[in-house]
């Protein structure tokens, strides 16, 4: 059986830096009321011309070198965004230019916060339909060119940035020592869970677009409405992920949840039973950055020496649609 292999990370995060406090200085908020509803306390923000394909680039790059992986052997990209250089072509394919590579496929998936998780499981399943052996999957944003400055229950929640992996098709599972036998003792992606429910359009939602107002628009949010049933879908949604690998709570090493809210992740720890230094928590430094946010967090956990190969990996996001999903890695 073929299974994705997930090779190497990167990311980056634009230079500007802007903390609660500065942002006050313009917003009618405090840092106060921004860290105890959720609990952000800076966030990143792209420089004037620099866009989210810039960001995605640098964030792939990192990727590609960690992996040990040269361009000429992607056969696929994926570039999970919300926040596009132009409606069309897709970001995926202005990467593919900024990387020189003129062969295989790009394109952009967009479910906005759950988008590395969608990319995740479309990647997942080229490669296992022998579609693609090589893909680069990035999730990357510049939300802060949607955001509605007057409206200070929003602005004040997102960020700018990208995170992304280079996954490969592995023919066999190499055996982990101490994981047990079988199914899950491989290292990948062991399975993915795509989810959406279009009737709760209206919770999160942009109030423009090329077809209706021929503008960008503005983010809108129903935050009480989104908290509710982010807490409600991922509690589902990793059960369903443990549940369809035999799984138990307790053989979880890593959950790197969509960094959202503080108070979102808190609520599924701990019906996880798991404690807060096993949680990637990033949300405090790089505040909402949609579908980047997952691979920034991996990234950086990755980076530091906190996730190692063969850890068991739970990754989860809500987002507009509403739309939400999960995916199991053993690292
Ligand atoms: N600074 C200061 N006061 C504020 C701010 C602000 N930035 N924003 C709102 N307020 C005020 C409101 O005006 C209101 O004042 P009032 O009582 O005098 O009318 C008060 O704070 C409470 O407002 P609520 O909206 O009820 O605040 P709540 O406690 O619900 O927190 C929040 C708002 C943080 C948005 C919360 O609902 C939440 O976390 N929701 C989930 C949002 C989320 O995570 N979205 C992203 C998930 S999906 C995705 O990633 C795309």
């Amino acid at each position: 059986m073929i299974r994705s292999e997930i090779l190497g990370c990167g990311s980056y995060l634009p230079e500007r830096c802007v903390t609660n406090d500065e942002l006050a200085k313009t917003v009618d908020t405090s840092d106060e009321w921004i860290r105890s509803r959720s609990g952000i306390a800076q966030r990143h923000f792209a420089a004037e011309g620099e866009y989210t394909s810039d960001l995605a680039y640098v964030a792939a790059t990192r990727a590609l070198e960690h992996a040990g992986v040269d361009v000429s052997e992607l056969d696929l990209i994926v570039c999970a965004t919300a926040t596009p250089d132009n409606t069309f072509p897709s970001t995926a394919t202005k990467v593919q230019q900024k990387l020189g590579m003129t062969k295989g496929a790009a394109f952009d998936v967009q479910a906005v916060c759950s988008g590395f998780v969608y990319g995740l499981a479309v990647a997942d399943n080229f490669i296992k339909c022998g579609q693609a052996k090589t893909v680069l999957l990035i999730g990357a944003e510049t939300f802060s060119r949607i955001l509605d400055w007057t409206d200070r229950s929003t602005c004040v929640l997102f960020g700018d940035g990208a995170g992304a992996i280079v996954m490969r098709a592995m023919e066999e599972q190499p055996e982990v020592p101490g994981n047990g036998a079988g199914h899950n003792s491989g290292r990948g992606v062991l399975s993915t869970h795509i989810h959406s429910d279009g009737s709760h359009y209206d919770m999160l939602y942009v109030d423009g677009g090329p077809s209706t107002t021929q503008t960008v628009g503005h983010l809108r949010m129903n935050g009480r409405e989104v908290f509710r049933h982010a807490v409600t879908n991922l509690a589902s949604i990793v059960d369903e992920a443990l549940d369809a690998n035999g799984l138990e709570r307790s053989d979880l090493d890593w959950l790197v949840p969509h960094q959202a809210n503080k108070r979102i992740i808190d609520s599924t720890a701990r019906k996880l039973g798991m404690n807060a230094d096993n949680v990637v928590l990033t949300v405090e430094k790089h505040a909402n950055t949609s579908a980047a946010s997952i691979p920034l967090a991996l990234d950086s956990a990755v980076k530091d020496g906190r996730i190692k190969r063969g850890d068991l990996i739970l990754l989860e996001a809500m987002g507009g649609g509403l739309t939400w999903g999960a995916g199991l890695v053993r690292w």
